[in-house]
């Protein structure tokens, strides 16, 4: 029945991340993968906690396994632990020679899991497929091991990537989850949003990251999230930045650096321009002017209305005059 293969493509998960963990911590097949989680400076709490692994760079390691315990490698493969060969008969490993990070739904059941290539192979990531146990779009890195750190602090820190999760967590950033690289979806804000009322945004410091931020926003604040944003220098993602800087750093940055949407939005609406210049100027203030349209409060408007005339040397009636236009202008 479908509830009896879901249990066994749960168990086979179960299995697989002892496997790869076991395999990482004692075998000298898991050479590799110890050298590699030594390069990024993993700590041995760090791969207990997140029962990181490593798929051995063999076809058929865990192909065997379950042929031994009489599981049908159809539904292996169906759960994306294996693949079905293309010109003969059979299955091989999916995950060959990669750093393996397992992926838990909400009870902590491993239902997928994270590869990490070892130093430059292609692609750096492979993820487990959309199977009938995990949903990219429906399902966080960390969740299950960060909603007690999200409900006492009422307060989520939302990565772009697992390695991200991992390295907050050796600074004591214990209420972090991770999307899979992609878009945050709107089932993923709603998890969200039923343990916690604050998410601060904390992706990469590049372009990709400011993208995705903007995105972000909209869809956090779509669910009713109170969102802030942790910008990083440098084009450093937090990993990078945890590295480069150390855990005292980050936890500082993290704590006293948040943004709030509207003061990103300024900082993001001066990006490309050059404020001495009248023409961009203008722009500038307009552009800020328009965004506060968009707020409901007025003291909210008029917070940010203060900080405008004060660095620009503008009268604060002015605005306020401006702003009951562009307000008209949203209604
Ligand atoms: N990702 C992916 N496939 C890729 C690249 C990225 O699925 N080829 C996803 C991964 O989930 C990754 C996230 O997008 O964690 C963010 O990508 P990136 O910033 O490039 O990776 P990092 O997490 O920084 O990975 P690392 O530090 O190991 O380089
Ligand atoms: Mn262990
Ligand atoms: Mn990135
Ligand atoms: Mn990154
Ligand atoms: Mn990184």
């Amino acid at each position: 029945s479908m509830h009896a293969d879901l249990q066994v493509m749960k168990e086979a998960h179960t299995l697989a991340a002892e496997t790869y963990h076991n395999v990482l911590r004692m075998t000298e097949e898991g050479a590799p993968g110890r050298v590699y989680a030594e390069e990024r400076k993993l700590s041995a709490a760090q791969l207990e906690h997140f029962q990181i692994g490593y798929a051995p760079d063999h076809w058929e390691a865990l192909t065997t396994i379950f042929s031994n315990k009489k599981w049908s490698l159809s539904l292996m493969a169906q759960c994306g632990l294996l693949s079905a060969r293309k010109q003969a008969e059979g299955y091989y490993d999916l995950f060959r020679h990669r750093l393996m990070f397992p992926v838990k739904d909400g009870k902590g059941q491993v239902i997928a899991f994270g590869g990490r290539a070892i130093g430059a192979d292609q692609p750096k990531y492979l993820n487990s497929p959309e199977t009938p146990l995990f949903q990219k779009g429906k399902t966080l890195f960390n969740l299950h091991d960060a909603r007690s750190g999200m409900r006492q602090r009422d307060q989520v820190i939302l990565f772009e990537g697992a390695f991200d999760v991992i390295a907050a967590w050796q600074t004591g950033v214990t209420n972090a989850v991770a999307t899979f690289g992609t878009a945050l979806t709107i089932e993923q804000a709603t998890l969200l949003r039923r343990n916690v009322s604050q998410v601060v945004l904390c992706y990469d410091g590049d372009q990709a990251g400011l993208e995705a931020t903007r995105k972000a926003i909209s869809v956090l604040e779509g669910v009713g999230c109170e969102v802030k944003i942790c910008l990083l220098p440098d084009g450093l993602d937090p990993d990078g930045f945890i590295a480069h800087h150390g855990a005292q750093s980050f936890r500082l940055h993290l704590e006293k650096e948040l943004m709030s949407v509207m003061m990103f939005r300024m900082h993001d609406r001066r990006i490309g321009k050059n404020l001495q210049n009248e023409g961009d100027r203008l722009r500038y203030i307009e552009e800020v002017m328009r965004d506060l349209a968009k707020y409901p409060q007025a003291v909210t408007r008029e917070y940010y209305m203060r900080q405008l005339a004060d660095e620009f040397g503008l009268s604060i009636e002015v605005l306020r005059e401006e702003q009951t236009r562009f307000r008209k202008e949203v209604a």
